[in-house]
């Protein structure tokens, strides 16, 4: 059971997060007050409670928005929301402004029906901010691109302006319209705006003279004095302190939560958006600034002489001000604020003005500057909106206009604010009932008539011509003879007197005779949305509306292009003595232009409700809320638009909502939509009477057949939803079955593989092996025929070489026989000769000439040799090789003796050049030859490289010094040596120092001396034959420095060093130093004797030998 819940739940936050269908989703209270079931007031106003609470300030009744003001910003109008709302169906989701505003729009630009918005409510009730968001709204699903983004930002910021110049903070709105307004927004075909054109009505303008507590006089007046600049103020001659002006009302100058001087920014630059120019800006702030220094003019009395009363100005110096800012001349001004002239056919009667008449004239023209300017303001816009095309234009009007109003001292205004809201509500009735009619015509459906109270008789009461209330004034107005307040009362007292809407203590109709509640000057008139009393007094005034001629001429005068052209009347050729139209018929020829165009469209409800006093969020006061629904005719709404049937839906949705319930319709129906309702209807058993078929859509007359269907929709839902889980619970069985079935077989598989492989790589490490051993067998064998074939073909070579050496030696034998026998003969043949040639000659020599001639002819050849000699001679050069080749045998040894003479002489020569130092140098080389050459490996090496001796220079470098001092002979060798460690063959630096009677060891960082021996205590030094650089010092075994035992060192100029300790020993000691070469020592560390052997080693580490100790007594050096 708690499993069936939690899915319940789950499924209907499911439900929660899908995509809603229907309005009646997830509804809070109803969305729709035509569903409300029982309708009456309380349940209207739970229903309206219920939903402000839950933040759903949107309710309908029917296509109607009812709107609370949340007083508080939601998150119910962004960018997302636009999403959601565009191109949806009005009853799709939640109720919205959005909804009617996209409704509007789509049947605007898709049946091409011209549409209004028709926005009311009290003030504070938030008629100015729907209007805005319907705005924005059209605004963001409009078409795109510059020109209309152009189109679109100066339509938008031309609200700025005008609020700024027409809204003021009152007791009961922080920015109340104190006008109403009314916006066409033009669009083309495609739905793109063109442009727009605004009108406004009956601007509040008392105020700017008198605000009641509380309250403040317009926004502007303190944006300036806020925001502006200092330059700028100073310009238009004014000062930053309200106090300074006496038209501003102190007790609220600020207003918690505005910021005066960022909204004078925002509307500047609105200003620029919209298209003012900045001569035009600056005339407008001029005007502004004017008319609040007039409120600072103060009059006082003078008598005159006839007795008339004077006024005079006190403080001439406010007017001389006004007159530079507006160019007006002070004479003329000063002038008409003293005198009045009146006109009447050719005759000009001036009269002057006392202090009051003269207060009243200062004040008028603050006025009429003032709501002229604002006037000025809205055609200013106008232009600048204005569609530049001509084409057709599809138009949206948006009407925002002040609701009903009852205070506790209703006067003129308030008057003909009602009798607006009579017009508006006449409107809606007509409309909301044609409309309703005309969709039942449309739908086929039989029309019921129905009851609702229609307000024309009001209406009438007020705007007949003969004897309505406005007709009346006007009449008293243009009366000649005295006129008062109290005079148009007794008049409506007598016109009025039967009327069943009017009511008045002194009239015919003796009903109100004791009525206490109504004074005797006051009138009442009971308005469709409940009676409002009005003060009769200031009813004519405001009807006039009067501004002395002066005053209007002095205006016209002024040097001021925007001043002149407010007030065209002033000028003395277009001087008309007709009375300008009044007030009231002002406004009523407006209201009527307006019905006029409201009736040509398709109009759209908003229903502003304000929800409490005290401009709060969360507070919702029912009797607040239930006096405006009373008064909106809410219920009558509702009424009405239940008369007939309360609930209609196209045939489609209400298939679409309800098929579940029927088997003939679940899941599809495959007929048209209004078969397939039928079929759904008759299944389910409704009562005939309470459903009509129209031609599109279905027509339920009464709420509760439509929530007997929901709940049976919920009902079902909830069963569809177990089916659901049901089949989906058995998908995900079987899918997770089929998935582990599926999981199972590629398991097995992979297993089956791997046991597989591993059987596979068994058997083939196991043929392997056989297969290793038949190959080796194989190839023994193999290798024992190839050897033995080798064998036997090395036989046979080693034969046949001994064959052909053989043949070769006896060939040999045979031609050095032959060559000996060739050599014999020719020997033989030239003894032969000779002998007979000497025998034939013998007779021509004397005995011994013979000889002589042997002995000539020897000198002559030594003669040529040695001429010969001379030119051939070598170089001087010691190392020069050359000998010229010898030139006769038997001089061969005199040639050997000659060239060991001549070298023997040329390094003589060679010697001789050498200094005493050179000569030291070679003895010591020479001295190296006979102790290393042929013996030591390293020796070949060292010839080639001078023995330095001082490898360290030890007196210059600063870190020896201590070593220096310590050493006071010469040094012959100082050169840094590694001193092998005998426990682990590794080398340590030292500093090896020879001196002409001691050997010293010094540490090579510090330059302490670590041993110090004096030449007599070396016995011997060893080294390897090998070319290493290792060699050992043996001392004198009981000698002093013995005591640590031998010195194993090894050193890159071993030959050097061995060299000169053998020289310097001998000359100290005259002492031969045994120098033992063998690759085999002994050497004495302390007690033991450790042997040092030398090996031929790898070339691992380079050319550089390594030495590691084998054990105690063997150290090991490889050599490379
Ligand atoms: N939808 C809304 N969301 C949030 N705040 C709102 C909304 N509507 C109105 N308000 C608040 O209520 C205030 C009054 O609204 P608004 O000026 O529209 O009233 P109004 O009906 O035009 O009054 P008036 O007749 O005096 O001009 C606004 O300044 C704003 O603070
Ligand atoms: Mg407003």
């Amino acid at each position: 059971m708690r499993n069936r819940c939690r899915v319940t739940k789950g499924l209907e936050n499911m439900a929660k997060m899908e995509v809603k269908t229907s309005l009646l989703d997830n509804m809070i209270g109803v969305g729709d007050m035509v569903l409300l079931e029982p309708l009456n007031e309380d349940s209207f106003i739970n229903n309206l409670k219920k939903r402000f609470d839950h933040n759903e300030v949107y309710t309908y009744i029917g296509s109607v928005v009812i709107s609370i003001n949340p007083y508080r910003s939601l998150p119910i109008y962004t960018p997302e929301k636009v999403e959601e709302y565009r191109n949806r169906n009005f009853y799709e989701l939640s109720p919205h402004i959005f909804a009617l505003s996209d409704e509007a729009y789509r049947s605007l630009r898709d049946q091409d029906k011209d549409q209004c918005i028709l926005i009311t409510g009290e003030s504070g009730a938030g008629k100015t901010e729907a209007s805005k968001l319907v705005m924005s709204y059209v605004a963001a699903v409009c078409g795109k691109g510059a020109e209309v983004n152009q189109v679109k930002e100066q339509l938008l910021q031309s609200n700025p302006v005008l609020e700024a110049f027409g809204n003021a903070k009152t007791v009961r709105n922080d920015n109340s319209s104190r006008f109403g307004k009314y916006m066409d927004i033009e669009f083309d075909f495609k739905g793109d705006p063109l442009g727009g054109v605004i009108s406004n009505y009956l601007l509040e303008k008392s105020r700017v003279v008198k605000q009641p507590r509380g309250e403040r006089n317009f926004h502007i007046f303190y944006q300036i004095l806020s925001g502006a600049s200092e330059d700028f103020l100073c310009k238009l001659k004014l000062e930053r302190d309200f106090s300074r002006y006496n038209y501003l009302g102190l007790d609220s100058a600020k207003v918690n939560g505005v910021d005066d001087a960022a909204n004078f920014r925002t509307v500047r630059n609105a200003m620029q958006i919209v298209g003012f120019m900045d001569h035009e800006t600056q005339s407008v702030f001029e005007v502004v600034a004017a008319v609040l220094k007039l409120g600072n003019i103060e009059f006082k009395p003078e008598s005159r002489v006839n007795g008339l009363d004077e006024s005079k100005i006190k403080d001439k110096n406010e007017l001389k001000e006004i007159c530079e800012l507006t160019g007006i001349d002070q004479s003329v001004l000063e002038r008409a604020f003293s005198f009045r002239t009146v006109e009447a056919k050719q005759e000009k009667v001036s009269t002057t003005l006392n202090v009051a008449q003269a207060y009243y004239a200062r004040d008028a023209l603050a006025k009429n500057l003032y709501s002229r300017l604002f006037s000025w303001l809205v055609t200013r816009i106008n232009e600048s909106i204005k569609a530049q095309t001509k084409v057709r234009k599809k138009v949206m009007g948006v009407l925002d206009i002040y609701g009903f109003e009852i205070f506790e001292d209703n006067s003129f205004e308030q008057f003909i604010i009602n009798y607006c809201n009579e017009k508006l509500q006449q409107i809606f009735i007509e409309l909301t009932l044609k409309e309703e009619q005309e969709e039942y015509i449309r739908e086929g459906i039989e029309w019921t008539h129905i009851e609702y109270f229609n307000n024309a008789i009001i209406c009438d009461l007020i705007e007949n011509n003969q004897t309505g209330i406005l007709a009346m004034l006007d009449e008293e107005c243009l009366r000649p003879g005295t006129v008062t307040d109290d005079t148009f009362l007794e008049k409506l007292n007598q016109v009025c007197a039967t009327h069943q809407h009017f009511e008045s203590r002194m009239s015919k109709c003796s009903r109100f005779l004791n009525d206490t509640s109504l004074p005797h000057s006051c009138f009442r008139i009971q308005h469709y949305a409940g009676k409002v009393m009005y003060q009769v007094e200031g009813f004519v005034d405001k009807n006039n509306d009067l501004l002395y001629r002066d005053l209007s001429q002095a205006m016209w005068k002024a040097n001021h292009s925007l001043i002149k052209a407010l007030f065209p009347e002033g000028n003395p050729a277009k001087i008309n003595l007709k009375r300008p139209p009044t007030a009231g018929s002002q406004f009523k020829a407006s209201v009527a232009t307006l019905m006029k165009n409201l009736q040509t469209k398709n109009p759209n409800y908003i229903r502003c409700i304000k929800p409490n006093d005290k401009k709060a969020a969360h507070i919702f006061n029912e009797a607040l809320v239930c006096h405006q629904i009373r008064y909106l005719g809410l219920l009558e709404n509702v009424r009405v638009r239940r008369a007939g049937y309360a609930f209609r839906q196209a045939y489609e949705p209400c298939l679409e909502r309800y098929k579940m319930l029927c088997k003939q319709t679940w899941p599809h129906w495959r007929g048209p939509a209004r078969a397939g309702v039928e079929v759904l209807f008759n299944e389910l058993e409704i009562p005939e009477e309470e459903f009509s078929f129209g031609r599109s859509k279905i027509f339920i007359r009464n709420p509760r057949t439509l929530f007997k269907l929901e709940d049976q929709r919920k009902q079902r839902l909830e069963d569809l939803a177990t089916l659901i889980e049901k089949i989906y619970r058995g998908w995900k069985c079987r899918t997770r079955f089929l998935l582990m079935k599926r999981s199972q077989i590629v398991i097995a598989s992979w297993y089956r593989r791997y046991a597989q492989q591993k059987k596979y790589q068994k058997i083939k490490s196991s043929a392997i092996i056989v297969q290793s051993y038949i190959r080796g067998w194989k190839a023994r064998k193999l290798l024992r025929e190839l050897k033995h074939q080798k064998r036997c073909n090395e036989a046979a070579t080693i034969i046949a070489a001994y064959w052909h050496g053989t043949q070769a030696r006896r060939e040999l034998r045979r031609l050095k026989e032959e060559a000996r026998n060739k050599h014999a003969i020719a020997v033989i043949w030239a003894y032969w000769l000779g002998y007979k040639v000497r025998r034939e000659y013998r007779k021509f020599f004397r005995a011994n000439a013979g000889k002589k001639i042997y002995e000539f002819t020897l000198q002559r050849l030594m003669q040529k040799y040695f001429l010969e000699m001379k030119n051939k001679m070598p170089s001087l050069s010691p190392v020069d090789k050359n000998w010229p080749a010898r030139p006769y045998l038997f001089l061969d040894s005199t040639h050997k003796e000659l060239k060991r003479i001549f070298h023997l002489w040329r390094c003589k020569k060679y010697r001789d050049q050498f200094t005493d130092q050179q000569k030291l140098i070679y003895e010591e080389k020479l001295e190296a030859s006979e102790l290393f050459k042929d013996k030591k490996a390293l020796y070949p090496a060292s010839v080639g490289q001078p023995f330095q001796g001082a490898y360290l220079e030890i007196s210059k470098n600063p870190k020896y010094k201590k070593l220096k001092d310590a050493v006071d002979e010469k040094i012959i060798i100082a050169e840094v040596v590694n001193k092998i460690n005998r426990a682990n063959g590794k080398a340590t630096s030292r500093i090896f120092l020879l001196t002409k009677n001691n050997v010293l060891l010094a540490d090579q960082k510090s330059g302490n001396i670590k041993s110090e021996v004096p030449l007599g205590d070396v016995t011997k030094v060893s080294m390897s034959s090998q070319n290493d650089g290792f060699f050992a010092v043996h001392l004198k075994e009981g000698s002093g420095a013995a005591g640590k035992g031998d010195f194993l060192l090894s050193s890159d100029h071993l030959i050097e060093m061995a060299t000169k300790l053998y020289r310097t020993t001998l000359s100290q000691t005259k002492q031969k130093l045994n120098i033992e070469i063998s690759d085999e020592f002994l050497v004495q560390f302390r007690q033991d004797k450790v042997c040092v052997k030398f090996i031929q080693g790898s070339q691992k580490n380079g050319n550089i030998p390594t030495c590691k100790r084998k054990n105690n007594r063997l150290l090991e050096v490889a050599v490379p």
